[in-house]
């Protein structure tokens, strides 16, 4: 009976020991909580416990503080029961760091216990030692063939070691029907656990379901019989434990409750603090990968975006290049922009080609800023730097011939090989258009023929005589006279020919001009002169006159060469029969025999016999008499004749007088004046 009273007092006693030593408690949310942390484990503000950063290879425990009385009086286990959410958040859809491992331990920390495989619980010299009186539920994500693991998402119960004595895929009971309910540990799902020993059949039970299923299922995951008396001690800490892998992952407790001898109070998940986004957290692990994922996209974007511009401001610069050498510096007033004229002609379309010269295309353009129309001439030029340098030099002089019959020359561009020439805009094209054209009354009646041969006179007589210097025209046809609105003729062209005649020894090379219009010293001495301009002058007042090229291929032998058959008409005494057919009445007979006649002395094969510029404008101006021509006119040795009296006049003394104003030909490449004969 006494011994009874003793057991029974010894028995309260216990109790009362065991009462005051803490056997219960429950944490929704660990703010206000009496844990022992080490390792990478800490609680944030709002009472999340966080047993593992995103720190690699690390491991972190949290412990009850207190230790727990797991045995009664009588040395045998007493009965318990707890219950935590926990949630694994890993980087990766497909795998996980380490699990996380709920531990009864004998003390608060696991010392010398590495991270990785083992959980935080064990190390390889301890793993399996039955002293190290360790027992765990571990939640392992990783599939670890050396302990005998099953998969890497299971569940199990381990006593001294890592080698489960009971394991089960992670599944939860979920009714008959459905059975076993297979999820993930890892996924981020937030999961509830409740852990139950009772010391009677020794049943250890663990249940886990997803925390969205709200109630405990009904059978638990796993349930094993484990004589714990050999196992635990007296006391024993409880607690978490949880480590770091290569891949990076957090492991959550959200709350906890455990109750010793009896049913762990239940969690108040409506209480739990909050897990971070899942997605946040995948974003913070994952920042640094999709961070260099977009910096790297980003960058190859950048290298390819500046790689295109640099290639389209290599092709737009290539495009827009032209060629600046030093010399020209003084020209520059004079110089166009390619890119002006690339605007101006609209790239250079062939919609915008006015027509096509011997010596390149020329284009219709609006130059960009003033909208002044103009024409651009396209030059091909292979020429040596040299002569290119040296026509430039001319050309801009002609640049400073003003007249107002001729074509004015606004200014010129240069890119390798190719020269641009910008002139005033014609906008009734090359008179040869409408002159040779088989239209019914002509297109260009007499009057309008008249007052552009008196122009052509005018700007060619400026060139020769008025001008500071010699200008030669070289190709005077009627292609290359001009009109504008009004149908005024201004000759054009001028100085381009001599472009072609560089490099070329004068002596046994093609004579620049046009056929038909090359007075024949030319082709014998290769030299021009201002009466080889005026031979050309003379065939052109003859094409104005007849309305026909100087030589017509199609025509009877006999009036093949323009100026022959004017000759045949005037030998015959009938000059104007020679006249254009498309005239039809409407001429002065007066004119016409003028033009005619003075056609043919211009054209008169000795170059002394030709009148200068100056004598032709006061025929035709009707200053002078035209000399009338004996019939052995065309007699080239007795064709001093009548024209020296001419000469003689004032005619003459003009000459001599710019002979002594010392005035150089200006496109004329040899030293010799062609003044003197
Ligand atoms: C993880 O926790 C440890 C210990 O608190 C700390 O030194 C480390 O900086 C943390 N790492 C990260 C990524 O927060
Ligand atoms: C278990 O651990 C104890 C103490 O650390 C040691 O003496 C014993 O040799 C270990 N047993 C085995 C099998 O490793
Ligand atoms: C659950 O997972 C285990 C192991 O991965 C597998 O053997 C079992 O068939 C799965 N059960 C269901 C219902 O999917
Ligand atoms: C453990 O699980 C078994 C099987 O479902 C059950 O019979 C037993 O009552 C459970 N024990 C505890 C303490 O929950
Ligand atoms: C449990 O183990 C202890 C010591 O190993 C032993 O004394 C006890 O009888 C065992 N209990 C049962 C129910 O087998
Ligand atoms: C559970 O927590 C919520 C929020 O903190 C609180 O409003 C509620 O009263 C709690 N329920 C119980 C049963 O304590």
């Amino acid at each position: 009976m006494e011994a009874v009273i003793s057991k029974l007092s010894l028995f309260s006693l216990l109790v009362i020991v065991a009462a005051s030593i803490d056997d219960e408690f429950m944490y929704n949310g660990f703010r206000e909580s009496d844990l022992h942390l080490d390792g990478i484990s800490d609680i944030s503000p709002d009472g999340l416990l966080r047993m593992t950063n995103t720190t690699k290879n690390q491991q972190g425990h949290a412990f009850h503080k207190m230790p727990l009385l797991f045995k009664n009086r009588d040395g045998n286990p007493n009965s318990f029961s707890t219950t935590f959410v926990f949630a694994i958040h890993s980087e990766r859809e497909d795998v996980s760091g380490q699990g996380l491992a709920l531990v009864l331990s004998p003390t608060r920390g696991l010392p010398g216990a590495p991270p990785i495989q083992y959980l935080g619980l064990f190390n390889p010299g301890n793993n399996g030692n039955s002293s190290n009186h360790v027992i765990a539920v571990e939640f392992d994500t990783i599939f670890n063939i050396e302990f005998g693991d099953i998969d890497n998402n299971h569940v199990g119960i381990d006593v001294n070691g890592l080698r489960s004595i009971a394991a089960a895929p992670a599944s939860y009971y979920a009714g008959e029907a459905a059975g076993y309910k297979n999820f993930s540990l890892f996924r981020g799902e937030t999961i509830q656990v409740w852990v139950e020993y009772d010391s009677l059949d020794m049943k250890f039970n663990v249940t886990i379901s997803p925390i969205t299923t709200v109630t405990k299922p009904s059978f638990p995951l796993l349930s094993s019989t484990i004589n714990l008396s050999s196992v635990i001690y007296d006391t024993m800490y409880v607690g978490f434990s949880s480590s770091s892998g290569s891949v990076i992952t957090s492991h959550y407790v959200l709350g906890w409750s455990f109750k010793m001898s009896g049913q762990a109070p239940a969690l108040n998940l409506s209480a739990l603090p909050s897990l971070p986004p899942r997605n946040q957290m995948k974003n913070s692990t994952t920042r640094t990968t999709s961070l260099i994922l977009e910096l790297s996209f980003a960058v190859v974007l950048f290298v390819l975006v500046m790689l295109i511009s640099i290639g389209f401001l290599v092709k737009r610069k290539m495009r827009f290049k032209e060629v600046l050498e030093d010399w020209e510096i003084e020209y520059r007033p004079h110089r166009f922009s390619y890119k002006d004229l690339y605007k101006a002609t609209k790239g250079f379309r062939n919609e915008e080609v006015l027509g096509v010269g011997g010596f390149g295309r020329v284009y219709r353009g609006k130059l960009p800023t003033s909208k002044v129309d103009v024409a651009v001439k396209r030059v091909i030029t292979h020429d040596s730097k040299h002569a290119t340098r040296e026509f430039i030099a001319e050309i801009v002089s002609v640049g400073r011939l003003c007249h107002r019959n001729l074509v004015q020359l606004l200014g010129y561009c240069r890119r390798n090989g190719e020269l641009l020439l910008v002139y005033e805009f014609m906008s009734n094209g090359s008179l040869d258009k409408f002159l040779f054209t088989d239209t019914w009354p002509t297109k260009v009646n007499w009057r309008q023929r008249f007052q552009i041969i008196r122009g052509v006179a005018s700007g060619l007589f400026y060139l020769h005589e008025e001008w500071e210097q010699v200008v030669l025209h070289r190709d005077i046809k009627a292609g290359n006279v001009l009109l504008d609105g009004e149908m005024n003729g201004k000759l054009g062209d001028f100085g381009l020919s001599r472009l072609y005649d560089h490099g070329s020894d004068p002596r046994t090379t093609h004579v620049v001009g046009t056929m038909g219009y090359i007075a024949p010293e030319l082709t014998r001495t290769g030299r021009t002169t201002p009466s080889t301009d005026v031979f050309a002058f003379g065939v052109f007042m003859l094409e104005m006159a007849c309305g026909r090229r100087p030589i017509e291929q199609q025509a009877s032998p006999e009036s093949l060469n323009l100026v022959d058959w004017v000759r045949r008409c005037w030998r015959r005494g009938c000059i104007t029969d020679s006249r254009d057919p498309k005239l039809g009445d409407d001429f002065k007979m007066q004119e016409l025999e003028l033009v005619l006649k003075l056609g043919l002395i211009c054209s008169h094969p000795l170059p002394a016999v030709r009148p200068s510029m100056r004598q032709v404008l006061c025929f035709l101006d009707g200053d002078l008499p035209v000399p009338e021509l004996s019939m052995d006119f065309l007699d080239e040795k007795a064709s001093s004749l009548d024209i020296p009296s001419i000469s003689s006049s004032f005619a003459s003394s003009a000459v001599f007088k710019e002979q002594s104003s010392g005035r150089e030909p200006l496109l004329q490449e040899e030293n010799q004046s062609y003044y003197v004969q």
